[in-house]
């Protein structure tokens, strides 16, 4: 069971990224950077709107709520495309921020409540839930910040630790042999309904990379003519790339700079490349004579202790993440240079698996066997058979209190506005 103490502190630390991410004037808030991400003030809102919904409404949208019905509608993820939020009627910043804190108190009282609750269980996973909700639209929000145009409106507030040299390129053996994939709520009680239940899964051995593919690596695939030549990409990924006309990832600039969170800067060759599509990923690895992993493979090199034959909560142990192990949080505003955690490093010697960049894999979503929809029950289920493909590992602009080895991320295979890089692996 989770603490009341934690939920508090999770949800007080998800506030405050809010927060700071829509510390702009009003102007700002309702600037559309790009019609793929809504207005920030769009997201201010919504996250109260969910927050009420699931912790003050018990789920149910016909129960009434703070807000009157035809604004509340404005909200609706499902209803109003992100491309069209612009246009809505939508609640100012004043009243956004008003509104979110009205909803925050009345969800600590039910905080309150916790501990003399039957349903404790239950509860807790809705905070939970709501907890992560934020922490997801907080990562939504910095991907429309890096898509602004004009002089930088947010600075890094944390240093990251240097990369070591030589792991760039190297794999390391998984070996063979079942192993537990997923979780169940005794174990991970804040696990959402696509990470459940836990079984086991038998996977022939394989090699995966030590560390994500870096840009100097990328670079390489750039000048190698890996762009212009069709034999690397797949059907469906060469006909894209033709006609968004792709050269490199997304930002980075024709006179070899980049541009990041309005930065204009020199890339780092020994960072993990970001910003690449499924599809530029699945040609990188033919190119690099590898492939991409399935999201089953990614998850038994993050969680699994071969030796010991025991699934890890994170893949270096029982600890919970740090600055230390893994770059999460948001406040980099980068990736780590590949090599930056060796105490990070999972059993089979992965590093990097959780934080940095969010990692394609070739897996479409689909639920584990045994599959029972949460209280959310759009979350999951209206994208299994879909054309997605599931990225694990979390990026830098992750909640550590959010991620485990059993998250499932999923997008389009040619997006990368999202914070995405890549792992190859190998079979053996
Ligand atoms: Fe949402």
């Amino acid at each position: 069971m989770i603490g009341r103490d934690t939920l508090a502190r999770d949800l007080d630390r998800a506030r405050q990224r809010t927060l700071a991410l829509t510390d702009f004037d009003d102007a700002e808030l309702h600037r559309q950077y790009n019609p793929l991400m809504s207005p920030l003030v769009w997201d201010l809102a919504h996250i109260g709107q969910q927050e009420e919904l699931w912790l003050l409404r018990d789920g149910d949208p016909h129960r009434p709520g703070m807000l009157p019905a035809n604004i509340e509608g404005l909200y609706d993820a499902f209803v109003h495309s992100r491309a069209s939020r612009v246009d809505l009627p939508l609640l100012s910043p004043a009243q956004s921020r008003a509104y979110c804190r009205s909803v925050r108190a009345a969800a600590l009282e039910v905080l309150d409540t916790l501990p003399d609750r039957d349903d404790d269980a239950e509860v807790a996973f809705r905070f939970g839930l709501v907890i992560s909700h934020e922490n997801q639209h907080d990562e939504t929000m910095l991907q429309a910040l890096n898509l602004r145009s004009g002089a930088p409106i947010l600075a890094q507030r944390s240093a990251l630790p240097a990369g070591r040299p030589g792991v760039a390129g190297t794999s390391v053996l998984v070996a063979g042999g079942p192993f537990v994939l997923g979780v169940d709520a005794q174990d991970e009680p804040l696990s959402l309904d696509n990470e459940r239940p836990a079984h086991v899964v038998d996977v022939p051995a394989f090699r995966i990379g030590r560390v994500p593919v870096t840009n100097a690596e990328w670079r390489q695939f750039v000048d190698d003519g890996g762009y212009l030549q069709q034999r690397w990409w797949s059907p469906r990924g060469w006909e894209h790339r033709v006609q968004a006309d792709l050269s490199a990832p997304e930002f980075w600039n024709r006179d070899g700079s980049r541009t990041r969170f309005g930065h204009v800067e020199e890339i780092p060759g020994d960072e993990p490349v970001q910003h690449v599509s499924f599809f530029e990923a699945e040609a990188y690895a033919a190119w690099a004579g590898a492939r991409l992993p399935t999201e089953i493979e990614w998850e038994k090199a993050a969680a699994w202790d071969h030796a010991a034959s025991v699934r890890r909560r994170y893949p270096w142990g029982p600890d919970e993440p740090s600055a230390r192990l893994a770059n999460l949080g948001g406040e980099a505003l980068r990736p780590a240079p590949v090599g930056a955690y060796p105490a990070g490093a999972s059993a089979c010697g992965a590093e990097q698996m959780l934080g940095d960049v969010w990692e394609w894999t070739t897996s479409p979503l689909r639920p584990w066997p045994g599959f029972t929809p949460m209280i959310y029950q759009r979350y999951s289920e209206p994208f299994f058979d879909g054309d997605f493909h599931v990225l694990r590992g979390g990026s830098w602009a992750v909640a550590a209190d959010t991620l485990r080895p059993s998250f499932r991320n999923w997008d389009h295979p040619i997006r990368r506005q999202i914070f995405s890089g890549v792992r190859l692996a190998w079979d053996v």
